[in-house]
């Protein structure tokens, strides 16, 4: 099984949780990309659902394949959101944001009621942090607010180069006009602290560190998907 069949296992599985009616919240990444494909066979069969995209690119690919759509202004409160990840520890603590749209992937989230992760076992991992820890920062004082983070950072134990995301001939922009630093911490032992004190820095938007959000991580592996949950 290669990566895009495990990717389709768990969107296939993720699916089984939707039921006719319910308000979704839609996910961003490749992961995501394949359960909107399902989800778009779905609806074609007569299947109800109103999906909140959590980008413009997931919204751009629902309207490709008629998924039908809503603001989050339209449907404030959700069922459930599905989305992707780029790293999933054991208590189904997240790293998001590898594809730039973390603060809307957690508006989305924090607005359901159930946040269902899905995601190849690649993904899993035993400490957080081999991949960037992605940080959305208002371009106003980026500089200053960098060298915040590195504070911050230092001050729990953390080092590492914090970069701008760049895309061809720029910085890469998010789908709300703000920048992404990408942090390279390595390990990050303690997330929890990291996510609140990365909150108390003015310029920090957001950061990818999505803590007690998702209930039930589906992980697909060469043999199938397994279920990881927070109980
Ligand atoms: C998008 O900003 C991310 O949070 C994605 O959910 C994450 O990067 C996973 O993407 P893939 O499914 O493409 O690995």
């Amino acid at each position: 099984m290669d990566a895009r069949q495990m990717k389709i296992k768990a969107a296939e599985a993720a699916l089984e949780h939707v039921e006719s009616g319910m308000r979704l919240g839609i996910g961003t990444g490749s992961t995501a990309e394949e359960f909107v494909r399902l989800l778009a066979e779905k609806a074609a069969s007569g299947f109800q659902i109103s999906g909140v995209p959590t980008s413009e690119r997931t919204a751009r690919l629902c309207l490709e394949l008629g998924v039908p759509l809503k603001s989050l202004d339209e449907l404030p409160e959700l069922d459930l959101t599905i989305d992707g990840a780029d790293e999933v520890d054991g208590k189904l603590r997240l790293i998001k944001g590898g594809g730039g749209a973390l603060l809307r992937e957690k508006i989305v989230a924090s607005a359901s009621a159930r946040m269902i992760v899905i995601a190849d076992e690649s993904k899993v991992v035993d400490v957080l942090g081999a991949f960037k820890l992605p940080i959305e920062i208002n371009p106003f004082g980026q500089v200053a607010t960098r060298l915040a983070i590195e504070k911050t950072a230092s001050r729990l134990g953390l080092a590492g180069d914090i970069v701008v995301r760049s895309s061809g001939d720029g910085a890469f922009m998010t789908d709300g006009g703000h920048l992404i630093l990408d942090a390279s911490f390595g390990r990050i032992p303690d997330a929890d602290a990291l996510a609140v004190e990365l909150n108390a820095i003015p310029g920090v938007v957001e950061h990818g560190l999505f803590i007690e959000m998702a209930s039930m991580a589906i992980i697909a592996g060469p043999e199938g998907a397994r279920t990881l949950t927070t109980s």
